[in-house]
């Protein structure tokens, strides 16, 4: 069900109103906490900027990492500096989340004014969805926006409990834009439709395996959960990660997407070592004959081949998780080739999506400018749990559209 957004409400719906912003600023930090990566606060940008405009007092509330309790080394003061300097004016720093101080300083913004809360993880009420902290911050504002797509997938106070308390509940153009992208590569893609899954484990992929059966034309998979899959096959794996108590699953997944006639792409041959290392003695088996003493660590020249080969043909291609063990130097070729394949074929006019922290890593490590694709997602677990086919409750609670009309639910 499509959700009402701040652009369906209009700008006068905001003028001179308090709004609580839910956004995902948890952003990776360096050593002495200057933000290394700033694209998930560039995200949340369209947003704040539309509100600002609509002369909204805008108050914006995320998490930083996972503290237990309050802890300097998360607080969000670094990120109210970058976000300022950013938008080329002062984001105030509340140093607080909730109570009476924080509240008179949220009380003075001004029309088109922007405040940044402290870590709403500082509050282990956040996390517990605690309904008496959810209403003390809501107590901050009038209206609601969650643009938060990479928390969406958490019931905690500030993603889902303040909701009860604030009418409307919108959601920001982010959240719109990750879910119309993801929804309709997965509901609706241009076909042929190809799905490439990686990942060290079956396990934390089952929900999404199962979710696309009868979904896609084409299913590439990798990683090192591939060898589970051809352990089913009865192929000897040598050393290779294989979960054994999810060799039937994997037999009786590929027999039902053989049912429903998608091409299921496994490795050909594959780059192995007698250990994971950076630089460890590589060799090139084929993917039937892993020896007793090697491991499985990236997917081979002739596999690379054959994905590009079934890609190529494909108008929509939907990607979650790296083909090999990318981070350790000898094993990238096939993850990295992967996403070359990928920026050619949007450049052509395929529509690729992309989900899920670690393929975001390895576009990152990689050097490759995310602008390249049709849509890097910012959330990971967002992005699997949406895939999977479950109910963000980030989403769910917020106000249905109810006619459509001739609106996008974009800025205008
Ligand atoms: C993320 O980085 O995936 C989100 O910010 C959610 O963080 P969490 O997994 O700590 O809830």
């Amino acid at each position: 069900m499509q959700k009402k957004t701040i652009a369906h409400a209009g700008h006068e719906t905001f003028k001179g109103k308090r709004v609580l912003v839910r956004v995902d600023f948890n952003v990776p930090q360096n050593e002495d906490l200057t933000i290394s990566d700033d694209s998930r606060i560039r995200a949340a940008l369209e947003t704040i900027r539309y509100l600002k405009k609509s002369g909204a007092r805008v108050i914006l509330v995320s998490h930083l990492g996972r503290p237990k309790g309050t802890n300097e080394r998360y607080s969000l003061r670094p990120v109210a500096k970058r976000l300022s300097e950013i938008l080329g004016e002062e984001v105030k720093f509340i140093p607080t989340v909730i109570g009476e101080a924080a509240r008179a300083e949220t009380n003075n913004l001004k029309d088109g004014e922007v405040a940044l809360l402290e870590n709403v993880r500082f509050h282990s009420e956040e996390e517990k969805n605690d309904a008496e902290f959810a209403r003390e911050l809501s107590a901050h504002a009038e209206i609601y926006v969650n643009d938060a797509f990479g928390t969406a997938h958490r019931a905690h106070a500030s993603t889902h409990g303040v909701s009860k308390y604030l009418k409307p509940a919108l959601s920001g153009f982010l959240l719109h834009k990750e879910i119309k992208t993801l929804g309709e590569i997965l509901h609706n893609p241009v076909r042929p439709f190809a799905t490439v899954i990686g990942g060290s484990k079956v396990s934390t992929k089952i929900g999404v395996l199962k979710n696309l059966v009868g979904k896609v034309d084409v299913l590439v998979i990798g990683g090192a959960m591939a060898f589970t899959f051809l352990k089913a096959q009865g192929k000897q794996t040598g050393k290779s990660l294989v979960e054994e108590d999810r060799v039937d699953f994997c037999r009786s997944l590929l027999e039902e997407f053989q049912l429903h006639g998608t091409k299921v792409v496994l490795p050909d041959d594959v780059v192995c070592a007698a250990e994971l290392k950076s630089g460890a003695t590589a060799t090139i088996y084929s993917a039937d004959s892993i020896p007793a003493d090697q491991m499985g660590l990236d997917l081979g020249p002739k596999t690379i081949e054959h994905i590009k080969k079934e890609l190529t043909v494909c108008k929509s291609i939907l990607w979650n998780g790296p083909l090999g063990a990318f981070e350790f130097k000898g094993f990238e070729d096939a993850t990295y080739a992967l996403i070359d394949l990928l920026v050619e074929l949007t450049h052509k006019g395929a529509k690729t999506v992309i989900g899920g922290g670690d393929s975001v890593a390895a576009i990152e490590a990689k050097e490759v400018n995310p602008e390249l694709f049709t849509h890097v997602s910012t959330g990971g677990g967002a992005s699997l749990e949406f895939i999977e086919g479950l109910e963000l409750p980030g989403v769910a609670c917020l106000e249905a559209l109810e006619s459509v009309g001739s609106s996008t639910g974009h800025p205008q």
